[in-house]
């Protein structure tokens, strides 16, 4: 049977990883999360003083050196999908709010769109790929057999964020991580290049009050309908 590819857009903070990853693994897919290729280029932008939440980017300065930069992805001893940049683990440098707080201002340049879309293109170029980000069903893969938007309330996913925050050790206010939930999906719906849309052919997948089971269960049941 060929290898499917999937694509799963929608707002910050909706799961899309956690079901891209399950998904994944069932199908033995490989999984790729775009967002973290944006966020590592903040990261980057960052670090060299090029970006700042209050600011906005330095465009000429970012565009120039994106495409030197080497960003892949590693499974560690655990089997968890680890970012690299330029060889080093930036997996939870990506992560931080500080990061959170500029990555839509580095994700609206178009040549920082443009390579990080041919390298998301060439990484899924033989099916058997689940990517998730904000234009993988409208851009990337615009011919992908199932793409999937996710959605859910503000609330919902403000807690979910926090918690995972709170994990790492990194605490926020709810009221800061929702704004910056409510900022990075406005910047991202707004933006002039591949804005955040649900595709024409999009299924919408709202979780706010389905569990993660329910809602992996749900999905695999399209994708067994899609193989049939
Ligand atoms: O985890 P969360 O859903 O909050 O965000 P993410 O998937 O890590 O993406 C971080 C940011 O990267 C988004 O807010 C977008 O600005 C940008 N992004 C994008 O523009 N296009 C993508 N395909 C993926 C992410």
């Amino acid at each position: 049977m060929k290898p499917l590819t999937i694509a799963i857009d929608g707002h910050s903070s909706t799961g899309k990883s956690t079901l891209a990853k399950q998904l994944a693994k069932a199908l033995g897919y490989v999984y790729v999360d775009s967002g973290a290729m944006y966020r590592a280029v903040a990261l980057n932008a960052l670090r060299n003083g090029w970006v700042s939440k209050e600011s906005g980017a330095q465009a000429s300065k970012i565009n120039a050196h994106v495409e030197v930069l080497v960003i892949d992805f590693e499974l560690d001893q655990k089997g968890v999908n680890t970012t690299l940049l330029n060889g080093e683990v930036v997996e939870e440098a990506i992560r931080t709010m500080e990061v959170s707080n500029v990555v839509s201002h580095v994700a609206k340049l178009v040549p920082v769109r443009r390579h990080l879309v041919a390298l998301q293109q060439a990484m899924g170029e033989n099916g058997g790929v689940v990517m998730d980000g904000r234009d993988i069903g409208t851009v990337v893969f615009p011919n992908a057999e199932l793409k999937i938007f996710m959605t859910a309330s503000d609330e919902v996913r403000a807690k979910r964020r926090k918690a995972e925050l709170d994990a790492k050790g990194q605490v926020h206010s709810l009221q800061d991580v929702l704004e910056n939930l409510k900022s990075r999906d406005k910047a991202d719906m707004e933006r002039a290049d591949s804005p955040l849309i649900a595709a024409e052919d999009a299924v919408t997948l709202d979780n706010s009050s389905i569990t993660r089971e329910e809602q992996f269960q749900r999905v695999l049941g399209w994708v067994e309908d899609l193989q049939k």
